[in-house]
């Protein structure tokens, strides 16, 4: 039999109930509506409850992935987790997720990498399936991103929302699914996006513990400046070398960091905004979790062989695209 192609079979999405609007925020920071909106194109983002952590929100994915597809938690091989915010920093938010579900026959592991993070998974996720190591592996990606924001810093805390998704991937033999990646990492940008306090460079201790470091930091307009050059560049990229114009294109999802970016990359690409996916208005951004999200509620217009691009850009910095074939 020939190699098998990695092809997405089911997709499931979450998203907490708690919701965070700008008139909200408007009385928390010193912020309007008409700001946030014209800047970013968010209204509304959602919030954990207390107590709600990244594996609560992986079990309700792989739950969904598992009813979906009719399969049994036995059956899953790997379980692979894009986030920032796992429950714990170890062990990891897929051991977490792999118990809760029952999965006794799968491993997995978190992957760091921000808003690229499930892009990241997604073509580790192909590689196993691809070699035949694999037939049944679920990608997650997911963020609880109000454990890290300070909701007294209006610079980050109108963007960030929580929530996620995941897919299950299978092999296929029709040339379906995943047909190329590109993925791109420039840790010199870690300065501009990060957590500065809890990891082994400054743990924390009593002196710090109350600071903002150990909320996300963000300098706004460099990582723009970046977001909107690299993502542009990588999708297009991917068009150019799978010879694909803007008519070959049906779908881009790409990262739903702020309107603006979005719109760049979709220009750059040539494509008619009736194929852009958008949701930012009603999610903000979920971090690892806007693509999947996308995937999530635009499954029922997809038809089998239709031409998906995936693109991404975050901390670290890292970014990405991926161009895949809708298998079903
Ligand atoms: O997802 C991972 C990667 N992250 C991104 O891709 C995010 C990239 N960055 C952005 O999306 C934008 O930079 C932000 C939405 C974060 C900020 O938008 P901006 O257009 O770059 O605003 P700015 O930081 O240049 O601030 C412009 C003005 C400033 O006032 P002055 O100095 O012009 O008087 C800010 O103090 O807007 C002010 N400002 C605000 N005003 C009302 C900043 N935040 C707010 C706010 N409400 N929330």
């Amino acid at each position: 039999m020939s190699k098998p192609t990695a092809a997405i079979t089911a997709v499931q999405g979450y998203v907490p109930e708690g919701i965070l609007s700008n008139q909200d925020l408007e009385k928390m920071v010193d912020t309007n509506d008409e700001w946030i909106t014209s800047r970013t194109g968010i209204k509304e983002r959602r919030m954990a409850a207390k107590g709600e952590a990244l594996s609560d929100f992986g079990q309700k994915i792989v739950e969904g992935i598992l009813k979906k597809r009719g399969i049994k938690p036995e059956e899953i091989d790997m379980v692979i987790v894009g986030t920032i915010t796992g429950d714990y920093r170890f062990p990891s938010s897929s051991n977490v997720i792999c118990d809760k579900c029952g999965l006794v026959n799968a491993w997995g592991f978190d992957l760091s990498a921000a808003c690229s993070g499930f892009l990241y998974a997604l073509d580790i996720g192909k590689n196993y399936i691809e070699n035949g190591t694999y037939k049944k592996v679920i990608v997650i990606g997911a963020d609880v991103m109000s454990s890290i924001i300070n909701y007294k810093d209006r610079a980050t805390c109108i963007i960030f929302g929580d929530g996620g998704g995941g897919v299950l991937l299978e092999p296929n033999y029709d040339g379906l699914g995943i047909q190329d990646s590109i993925l791109k990492a420039d840790g010199a940008g870690r300065e501009f996006l990060l957590q500065k306090i809890g990891g082994s460079l400054e743990p924390i201790t009593k002196e710090n513990a109350e600071t903002d470091g150990q909320y996300v930091y963000q300098e706004g307009q460099t990582v723009f400046k970046h977001a909107v050059k690299n993502m542009a560049d990588v999708a297009v990229d991917i068009m150019e070398r799978n010879n694909l114009t803007a008519d070959d294109v049906d779908w881009l999802a790409p990262h739903q960091a702020n309107l603006r970016i979005i719109d760049a990359t979709a220009n750059r690409m040539g494509l008619d905004h009736s194929k852009i996916m958008i949701n930012i208005e009603k999610f903000g951004n979920t971090t690892a979790g806007t693509i999947p999200l996308l995937l999530w509620e635009w499954e029922d217009k997809f038809k089998k062989g239709d031409n998906i691009i995936l693109a991404a850009f975050g901390g670290g910095f890292t970014w990405g695209s991926i161009y895949l074939k809708w298998a079903y």
